[in-house]
């Protein structure tokens, strides 16, 4: 009989021990490339949640521009997350996230079958947020009351088309 010396058992066994997760991996692969490239309540919790942010920056914005004495400062940081948010909207409707049984989204199926005027409705959200921020860069409270009526209409351009009226 063949004795091993104790270092090449244990060599064996590391082996053993390191390359079994590499084995188990393989078809945990395999499930991960069949399951769906979204997962639509996520995409729609994510999505919910940075329109909530552009929608409290916005009243803010408003809040702030009903004062004698507008903070400009306060408007400007509005003004940033109101940006941030026109971009990163452009990923927030993917295809396979819109209204579905079991899902609670206030997006019309519009948004998916009429993408040319979806797309126009976020040029304009981006254009207005480039305008407000503009505006608060240089500081003048009409110039700013003027980009943010502009804003408030790209808000409304696209909900009037892509969003389902709140239920009260
Ligand atoms: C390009 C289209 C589009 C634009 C522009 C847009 N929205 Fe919306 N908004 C939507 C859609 C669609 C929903 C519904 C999303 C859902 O329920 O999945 C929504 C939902 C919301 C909500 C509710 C979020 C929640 O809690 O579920 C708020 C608040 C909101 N928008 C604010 C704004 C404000 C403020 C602006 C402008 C600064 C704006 N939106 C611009 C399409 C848009």
């Amino acid at each position: 009989m063949i004795r091993l010396p104790t270092s090449a058992v244990l060599t064996a066994l590391t082996l053993a021990i390191v390359a079994a997760p590499l084995v188990a991996s393989g078809p945990t692969r395999g499930a991960t490339a069949r399951t769906p490239a979204i997962v639509p309540a996520e995409v729609i919790r994510t999505r919910q949640a940075g329109l909530k942010e552009m929608g409290t920056a916005f009243k803010n914005t408003m809040d702030a521009l009903r004062g004698s004495d507008p903070q400009i400062i306060m408007i400007q940081q509005s003004a940033r997350t109101i940006k941030n948010d026109s971009v990163a909207i452009r990923g927030w409707f993917p295809a396979g996230s819109g209204p579905a049984p079991g899902l609670k989204t206030a997006a019309k199926p519009e948004i998916w079958t009429k993408p040319v005027e979806f797309r126009a409705a976020q040029d304009q959200l981006a254009r207005a947020a480039d305008g407000l921020q503009a505006a608060a860069a240089g500081g003048n409270v009409d110039a700013i009351r003027a980009a943010a009526r502009a804003l408030g209409g790209a808000c409304k351009n696209c909900h009037d088309q892509f969003k389902v009226p709140e239920q009260h």
